[in-house]
């Protein structure tokens, strides 16, 4: 028995393939560098949905559906936000979503795909004492979230973003998605799921905790120390380490690239850059048998920085990009028509006498 389920196939797909040994990930048919700088994230969740609905409409129309999705999210679950707002950014998004309705047919897709870009920013500027901004629409989807909370760069850049972390073969959230689904839940059930399991740092939680690690070192002045020191303390690296990587994770130079279109983070970069080196060094050394690369974390806690997102939300809005994949997955899975439901090895004594 694997305790981690690693190397266990749960599942046959044709949404993506994480390759971990080449470090390539594939998104229906295409490697992730075709995708990421190129398609919008609209175009990419269209391709994760193609037969996963009956009445999928063309590519620009399923754009022009996700924008009135948006709208009509932000229409139902406006007067609710308020008290939302006095949760932690994700818990508040999470809890809006739990409103909306828990069926499987395509505007349910939809609605779902559009709240977390919608609630996220609403919540952000609720937080800050400012009122939410309504949905356009006619916007693109990640030039409506920068709008949303009320900025003006870096659309490009978080498009970029939500293409890379659209999906991912069966990772934690993903998995949790499709077990839902496997149940003939509705699809807010299994959304909600994948947005329990991304929650921890483990997993989706990362990236905040680089930010507060480039912090720190940047205080301390000497990377290599401040390192040493939390490896010593059994800590592990926000950013680094990958269960299916054994290679440099290909996302993060799709990030990385998009990170540089943005003006004036040369120098913050240049940092990253030098605390990512002190950090690959101090692992290799440490432990020279395991492959420990940089992984997607690292340069996305840097680009939603740089996008103006508070580090607390940064889990957020890797849900925003992730949630394609986790409604492509819940319905592959429902149509296979199978509960997941695996066996467990009870090691208990076999019976006791009662008190
Ligand atoms: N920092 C320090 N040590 C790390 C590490 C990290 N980021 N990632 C793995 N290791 C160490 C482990 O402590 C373990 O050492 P041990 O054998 O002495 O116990 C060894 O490397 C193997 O790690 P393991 O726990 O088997 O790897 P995994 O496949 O379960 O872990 C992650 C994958 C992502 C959970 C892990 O690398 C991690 O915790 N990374 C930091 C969090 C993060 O960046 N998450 C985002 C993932 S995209």
């Amino acid at each position: 028995m694997n305790n981690g389920l690693e190397d266990v196939v749960a599942a046959e797909t044709v949404l993506s393939d994480v390759r971990g040994a080449v470090g390539q990930l594939i998104i229906r048919g295409y490697p992730l560098s075709a995708l990421a700088g190129h398609w919008t994230f609209e175009q990419t969740a269209h391709l994760l949905f193609t037969d996963f609905f009956a009445d999928l409409p063309d590519a620009a129309e399923f754009a022009a559906r996700l924008g009135a999705a948006r709208v009509d999210v932000f229409e139902r679950t406006q007067e609710l936000l308020g008290p939302m707002s006095k949760l932690p950014a994700y818990d508040g998004m999470r809890a809006a979503m739990a409103m909306l309705p828990d069926d499987t047919a395509l505007p349910d897709a939809l609605r779902l795909l559009a709240a977390p870009a919608v609630f996220l920013p609403a919540l952000i500027r609720m937080q800050a004492g400012d009122e939410a901004i309504e949905p356009s629409a006619n916007a693109g989807h990640a030039a409506d979230v920068i709008r949303m909370l009320g900025r003006s760069d870096g659309a490009r850049a978080l498009d970029t973003y939500l293409v890379t972390v659209s999906d991912h073969g069966l990772n934690a959230s993903t998995f949790a998605a499709r077990v839902v689904a496997s149940t003939q839940a509705g699809l807010t059930s299994s959304v909600l799921a994948g947005l329990g399991a991304l929650k921890g740092p483990l997993h989706g939680g990362a990236p905040g905790p680089v930010i507060d690690m480039l912090d720190a070192i940047a205080e301390e002045g000497d990377s290599a120390r401040w390192i040493d020191r939390a490896l010593d303390k059994g800590e592990r690296l926000m950013g680094f380490g990958h269960r299916i990587y054994r290679t440099r994770d290909p996302r993060t130079d799709a990030l990385k690239a998009a990170l540089r279109s943005f003006g004036g983070v040369d120098a913050r970069l240049r940092f990253a850059e030098s605390v990512e080196q002190a950090a690959l060094d101090a692992l290799h050394r440490r432990k020279p048998d395991r492959v420990l690369e940089t992984n997607v974390e690292f340069y996305t806690a840097l680009l939603l920085e740089a996008a103006g997102f508070p580090k607390h939300a940064f889990t957020g809005v890797f849900a925003m990009g992730r949630v394609a994949g986790w409604l492509a997955h819940a319905r592959e899975q429902a149509l296979t028509g199978r509960l997941i439901r695996p066996a467990s090895r009870y090691v208990e004594a076999l019976t006791k006498d009662a008190a």
